[in-house]
């Protein structure tokens, strides 16, 4: 047992090869431009072994100054069970104050959340695949311009309930936006941007499925074949199309905050799919 031993300390860019190793041993698709991406918009932490090995890691990505998610929580296998992974999540808990906090939970990570305060409040749907079928762009969707992402970062600010603005940034640097637009204004967007083993759409954020629908279709036109990955809500009703689509529905994650408070009231615009499980 060498958990017990491990030391904390803060995630630099020098762990990067380690986190990757360890987020592919969990069996998560994360390259090391993915981790590289939440290292820059997140704060965090490592566990790192009397012997030099990191064995643990977890981010807390602050939106402002009052919400955050709380991510990238792995401990080596071989060390689980051993308290490492609480030990990981009360740094990551110390580092966001008190910011309203949001995770997605695997399976492993939901008796530990459970006891540390987070209580459950939607669940995220994964889909993955190869697009089966050609699918056709959308007359009201264009690809935005500069001048449309501080409305973008308006509208998921109203649909995320935080300001996200940095991390869109950091979405826009390594990915595109689209936006919908209805009698010249912009009123939903879309991001498309590598991640794991393929492309990721997400977040989309519309004000109805037909709009989400057209929004995801924009970036899946002329892409049959490609890998696409799509989390989204359980009750938004896209994965029906998305299976048909050929996006099976691979898993998933528990959405839990902590304090839990009423997140089922609907927010308008509507977010339709994550920017990854890892940012809400
Ligand atoms: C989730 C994970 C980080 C937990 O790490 P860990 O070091 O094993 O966790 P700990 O030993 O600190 O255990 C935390 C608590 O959860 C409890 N727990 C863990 N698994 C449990 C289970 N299957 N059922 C009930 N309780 C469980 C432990 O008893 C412990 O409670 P305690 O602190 O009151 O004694 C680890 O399993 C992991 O890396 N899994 C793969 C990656 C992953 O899924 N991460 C979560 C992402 S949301």
């Amino acid at each position: 047992m060498i958990s017990a031993a491990a030391t904390l300390m803060a995630i630099s860019p020098d762990h990067l090869e380690a986190a990757t190793r360890l987020s592919r041993q969990a069996g998560w698709p994360h390259r090391r431009e993915d981790w590289e991406v939440a290292l820059t918009v997140s704060k965090g932490c490592v566990a790192v072994a009397a012997d030099g090995r990191v064995i643990g890691t977890v981010l807390m990505t602050p939106y402002g100054s009052d919400s955050g998610t709380i991510n990238m929580v792995i401990v080596d296998e071989a060390e689980r069970g051993q308290g490492l992974g609480r030990r990981l999540m009360q740094q990551a808990m110390t580092l966001a104050g008190d910011r309203r906090l949001q995770l997605v939970a695997t399976e492993d990570g939901l008796p530990l959340y459970e006891k540390l305060g987070f209580r459950r409040t939607g669940e995220i749907l994964q889909h993955q695949g190869q697009l089966a079928q050609a699918v056709a762009q959308s007359v009201v969707v264009r690809g935005a311009r500069a001048d449309d992402i501080p409305l973008v970062a308006a509208l998921d600010a109203a649909a995320f309930g935080a300001d996200r603005s940095r991390l869109l940034a950091h979405v826009a640097s390594v990915g595109e936006f689209a936006v919908l637009e209805r009698q010249g204004r912009v009123i939903g967007f879309a991001a498309l941007r590598r991640f794991g083993r393929g492309l990721v759409i997400g977040p989309v954020v519309a004000a109805d499925l037909d709009d989400a629908k057209a929004l995801v279709a924009h970036f899946l036109a002329r892409r049959e074949g490609e890998f696409i990955r799509v989390d989204t809500g359980i009750e938004m009703g896209l994965s029906p199309w998305l299976s048909s689509l050929g996006l099976d529905h691979v898993g998933g994650g528990i959405v839990m905050h902590r304090p839990a408070a009423d997140d089922t009231r609907r927010r308008s615009p509507i977010s339709f799919a994550l920017a990854s499980q890892a940012f809400g």
